[in-house]
């Protein structure tokens, strides 16, 4: 009989990363690879869905507009018990750190079956930022049996708080969407995207977390406002995320400015491809952090930490806080200063080689005896023979 392993998911990331994961398992003999979404976004999870050719088995379609925290727990809690007592599955696999991720595992938790968290051990030790992130991964990290670390900084961190199980570090299952996502003769939908003149400064920036609501973002856009307004030769492209604060604030502060694009979620392919062409990248997402270095473009981060270091020690990425004078500083340095730019703007891939996915599914083959090989650790090109 399979080993009947369910990856429950729910938000844009989440489905991104764990969309190769699910194709992969479903490639693996001995696994049965059941899909569960909770759809804590819909549109934009929709989006990668289709990107990805996935159909759920099953949807729990939870989200509503301007959703609470503890409405999106409770709905997920009622939602997985049908599923798990229809499904039954051996092994539930959740992914980072959204109220999804910290849902899915303790409804599994409830029903005594195992966990293994993908992307596990990412922190920043501190439970107010990102909030409630810092708090889910953690918590989730106590419930899981299986930890799937992307790098070995990730799996050190759960050493040290003596997390129970098996942790294995894969690389970060981002990279691995990525082989298939961006493509030099892609051709964009959206028709904006394919008439920009790339020679010239393109930014693009993201902006949803809900630690920045409020002053910070008003704060992120102004300066980006000043940016645009200083810079007639730069082209700034945010495609905003669907979170009615978000677009209110974004609207509110940048709209009717020509050289500032503000324009609806892009699926993945679109957006890979766009960071692919673009100069650099202004942020507060943790995704992008992982997906631009690999690209060989700088990012500036839009927030006060992250608990990606590894890019920043690369020199790729910078951390430019929540202050308007700052974050418009140090971008206008990017533009303005080319040596400044060439030391960031250079290829690193301390997140991932590609083949994440591959080494997950084997950790699963291996914990359940399908195979005798645990999966060798993933070594960051730029760390071999060191
Ligand atoms: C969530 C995650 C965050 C992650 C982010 C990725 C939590 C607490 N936060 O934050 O970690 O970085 O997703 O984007 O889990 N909405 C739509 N359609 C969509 C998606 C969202 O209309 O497809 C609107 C809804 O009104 C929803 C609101 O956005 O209520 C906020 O969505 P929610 O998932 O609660 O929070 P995010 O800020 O997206
Ligand atoms: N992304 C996308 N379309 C967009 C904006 C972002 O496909 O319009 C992708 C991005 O490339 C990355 C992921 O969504 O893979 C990041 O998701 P998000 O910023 O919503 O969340 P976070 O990474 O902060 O959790």
């Amino acid at each position: 009989m399979a080993i009947k392993v369910m990856s429950i998911f729910g938000t844009r990331p989440e489905a991104i990363k764990m969309a190769p994961l699910v194709q992969r398992l479903a490639q693996t003999e001995g696994i049965e690879s059941l899909c569960c979404v909770t759809a804590q976004h819909r549109q934009m999870l929709d989006s990668v869905l289709e990107s990805f050719q996935i159909t759920p088995d099953y949807d729990l379609n939870i989200m509503q507009p301007n959703q609470m925290l503890a409405s999106i727990i409770s709905r997920t809690l009622q939602g997985m018990e049908p599923v798990f007592q229809q499904a039954k599955p051996d092994l539930v696999l959740v992914h980072g750190d959204t109220t999804t991720t910290l849902a899915g595992a303790l409804a599994a938790m409830l029903h005594q079956i195992p966990v293994g968290h993908v992307e596990a051990g990412l922190r920043t030790y501190d439970k107010a930022s990102p909030f409630p992130e810092e708090l889910n991964r953690t918590l989730v990290g106590d419930i899981a049996q299986l930890h799937f670390a992307p790098t070995r900084a990730n799996a050190d961190n759960l050493k040290k708080e003596a997390v129970t199980g098996d942790i294995f570090i894969t690389g970060n299952t981002v990279i691995d969407a990525m082989q298939t996502t961006v493509r030099p003769d892609f051709v964009f939908q959206n028709e904006l995207l394919n008439q920009l003149d790339y020679r010239k400064p393109v930014i693009v920036m993201t902006c949803h977390r809900r630690e920045n609501y409020g002053e910070p973002m008003a704060a992120i856009m102004q300066a980006v406002r000043r940016l645009a307004q200083a810079h007639p030769e730069v082209c700034i492209v945010y495609p905003v995320h669907l979170s009615p604060v978000v677009r209110e604030c974004a609207f509110g502060h940048l709209q009717g400015l020509d050289n500032v694009h503000l324009i609806d979620p892009l699926d993945v392919e679109q957006m890979h491809n766009l960071i692919a062409r673009c100069s650099f990248v202004m942020t507060d997402s943790g995704g992008l952090q992982e997906e631009a270095p690999a690209m060989g473009k700088p990012v500036l981060v839009l927030r006060r930490e992250t608990e990606r270091p590894e890019a920043v020690q690369a020199g790729t990425v910078a951390l430019a806080g929540v202050d308007e004078a700052q974050v418009f500083r140090m971008a206008e340095q990017l533009l303005t200063d080319p040596a400044a730019y060439a030391r960031m703007a250079h290829a690193v891939n301390p997140y991932g080689d590609g083949h994440a996915c591959e080494r997950i599914a084997q950790a699963i083959a291996w914990r359940f005896g399908l195979t005798a090989e645990r999966p060798a650790d993933f070594v960051p090109a730029q760390s071999t023979g060191a």
